[in-house]
């Protein structure tokens, strides 16, 4: 009784996998791209390469406490253990680097010791390149 029931359970499932085959003659599925008809350019120009200032050269401050822009790339790493951004704007490197060192509002003592609130540095100073569009509108005015 067992073994019939086993057989039968076989025979079964045999013909479930079986099963999936009747769809052969099903009509084909049409297959189209979502975009219709419309056809692809194949050539888009490159975006733009960001350009900034001249090397050296601050950006004009538009009000009072303004967090200077930045004048070059600021991809420099941020990362738990390394502020690249130091490595030129630390008290003790500035000047051969050519750069303006923090300033104290960022410091904690005499020696120049980042505070650890300003460490992001990108969280309030953002780069501006001289040849980039906008993304939104600005109607500031002071
Ligand atoms: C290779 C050296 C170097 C590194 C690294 C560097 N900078 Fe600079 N930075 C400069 C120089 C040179 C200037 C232009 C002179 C100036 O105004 O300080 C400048 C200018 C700036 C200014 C404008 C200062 C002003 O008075 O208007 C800001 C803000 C600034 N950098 C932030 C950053 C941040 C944030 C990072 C890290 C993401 C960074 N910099 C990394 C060299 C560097
Ligand atoms: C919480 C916002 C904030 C963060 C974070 C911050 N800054 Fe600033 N930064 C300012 C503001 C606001 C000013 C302008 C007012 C002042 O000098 O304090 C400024 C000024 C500067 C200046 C110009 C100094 C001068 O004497 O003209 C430099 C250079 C600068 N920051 C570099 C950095 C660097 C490098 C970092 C990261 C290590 C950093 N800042 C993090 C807000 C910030």
């Amino acid at each position: 009784m067992k073994k019939t029931l086993i057989l039968a359970v076989m025979l079964f499932a045999v013909s479930g996998c079986s099963g999936q085959n009747s769809s052969e003659n099903a009509a084909p599925v049409n297959v189209k791209s979502l975009a219709g008809d419309t056809t692809v350019p194949i050539t888009q120009p490159a975006t733009e390469l960001a350009l900034y200032p001249q090397k050296g050269h601050a950006l004009a401050r538009n009000y009072a406490q303004q967090p200077p822009l930045i004048p070059h790339k600021a991809d420099y790493p941020i990362t738990l253990k390394r502020n690249t951004c130091l490595s030129c704007h630390a008290w003790g490197k500035a000047e051969r680097m050519h750069a303006t060192a923090i300033p104290k509002s960022h410091v904690i003592d005499d020696n120049g010791t980042l505070n650890g609130r300003n460490y992001s540095c990108n969280q309030c100073h953002v780069p501006q390149a001289s040849n980039k569009q906008a993304i939104v509108g600005n109607s500031f005015s002071q």
